[in-house]
């Protein structure tokens, strides 16, 4: 296998992970979230991280597609740190592929990780607005009944 080759597999797989880690702790939170807008918002993520890795084992060496890995541990303790917490992981997912689409030498991987670059902007828009819109950040905003967003 050539350099460049070996390159890209590695960037495949460190992506499947990546994603893989993301969808994990989405999962989580959807598990302890009782509000319908964040919950709708965590179902669509979910999907469409799970449409990222139809996308990525499209192009995979078959070996690094059935590694699941043990589900990730969340440090923050309310709605709003975990979902925080989450828009910060979009975030590293958004320099990650626009750096992978940078660097690869592969166009329709180039075209793929554009795409994936486009859709965690999507991830990262979407949660920032529903962290600074819905959530409430402090107990004085909970005290007037914001709770029930959570
Ligand atoms: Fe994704
Ligand atoms: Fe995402």
């Amino acid at each position: 296998m050539s350099m460049k080759r070996a390159i890209e597999r590695i960037a495949l797989a460190d992506a499947r992970r990546f994603e893989e880690r993301m969808r994990g702790l989405q999962e989580k939170i959807l598990e302890k979230c009782q509000n319908d807008a964040t919950r709708r918002i965590l179902k669509d993520l979910i999907a469409e991280e799970d449409e990222h890795l139809r996308r990525l084992d499209q192009v995979s060496a078959p070996e690094s597609r059935s590694k699941i890995e043990k589900r990730p541990e969340l440090r923050g303790r309310t709605v709003r740190e975990m979902l925080t917490e989450i828009l910060e992981m979009e975030k590293a997912a958004v320099a990650f592929y626009d750096l992978l689409a940078e660097r690869t030498a592969v166009p329709a991987f180039r075209e793929l990780f554009r795409g994936l670059a486009a859709a965690e902007r999507r991830h990262e828009a979407c949660l920032a607005e529903h962290v600074r819109n819905v959530l409430p950040s402090s107990p004085w905003q909970k005290s007037f009944g914001l709770r029930a967003v959570l």
